[in-house]
């Protein structure tokens, strides 16, 4: 299986969809890379499996931890981590983070969320030999400051600025750009308005890749579907049959029963 590289994503630009999944271990990573070009090790990690109503309070070590693991089950997709949040509020914190990232797994990309105000880090942290996503639009990490998760770039004073942002990043180097929760006709706009490819996540098909986590595209995440969010299969209601299954044939002695049993 050849490795996606950066050039291989780029080219796909008005070409071809790019496809982006999450994934946070080596399990379900494994069973991804065939048909992902792209697998996040996302911070959302912090809330489907930390089980947090927001993704703020992971760190540096615990995406590497996570980033190892993926890692070592995939052969094929293009491996993004995100920087968490509070890993980027300087530029020299930016790169130390990043190196420390770099240094410590095989990814392929880092991802920093924030607009035109994120231009420098990313300058210095292309100069230094690190690829940069961007991500603009809703931005997670600033759900406590915005009261939650709102759909950004609704009206046209909102949306001129995220084509702005989205601008200014590629200008300083990002390698693409992620758009989150804006109306689809701006997603369009900011594809448009850029040389490198777009991802989006609510934002329409006029990206030129989607991306989606994947315990909320598989159902293992089943409290709440946010509207961009389409169900491939129902995760939870399989987990818990089986696992009633399970507690049943424990309790009525049905499971171990001799097949499963060793002679001596
Ligand atoms: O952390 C994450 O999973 C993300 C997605 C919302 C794209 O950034």
């Amino acid at each position: 299986m050849k490795k996606i590289k950066i050039d291989d994503l780029i080219a796909k630009k008005n070409r071809e969809k790019i496809v982006m999944i999450t994934a946070y271990d080596a399990l379900f990573a494994r069973l991804f890379d065939e048909f992902a070009d792209m697998i996040l090790i996302g911070d959302s990690l912090n809330m489907s499996f930390g089980g947090s109503s927001e993704t703020l309070g992971i760190s540096v070590d615990e995406m590497i931890y996570h980033t190892k693991a993926v890692q070592r089950a995939t052969k094929r997709a293009f491996l993004v981590v995100d920087m968490p949040f509070g890993s980027v509020i300087t530029p020299k914190i930016a790169l130390k983070n990043a190196v420390k990232i770099y240094k410590n797994t095989f990814c392929d990309a880092i991802k920093i969320e924030g607009g035109k105000e994120m231009a420098d880090t990313i300058k210095l942290l292309n100069q230094n030999g690190i690829a940069v996503i961007a991500h603009i639009g809703l931005k997670p990490q600033l759900s406590r400051q915005e009261g939650g998760y709102k759909v950004a770039g609704r009206d046209e004073n909102a949306a001129q600025s995220i084509i702005e942002d989205a601008v200014a990043l590629e200008k300083a180097g990002a390698k693409m750009v992620l758009i989150e929760g804006v109306p689809s006709e701006l997603g369009k706009r900011v594809t448009q308005a850029l040389k490198v490819p777009t991802i989006g996540i609510g934002a329409g098909a006029g990206c030129d890749g989607q991306v989606l986590v994947w315990s909320d595209a598989f159902g293992f995440y089943d409290e709440f579907k946010p509207k961009f969010v389409k169900r491939y299969m129902q995760g939870a209601k399989m987990v818990r049959e089986a696992m009633k299954n399970y507690a049943d044939d424990v309790r009525s002695v049905k499971f171990p029963s001799a097949e499963y049993e060793y002679s001596k």
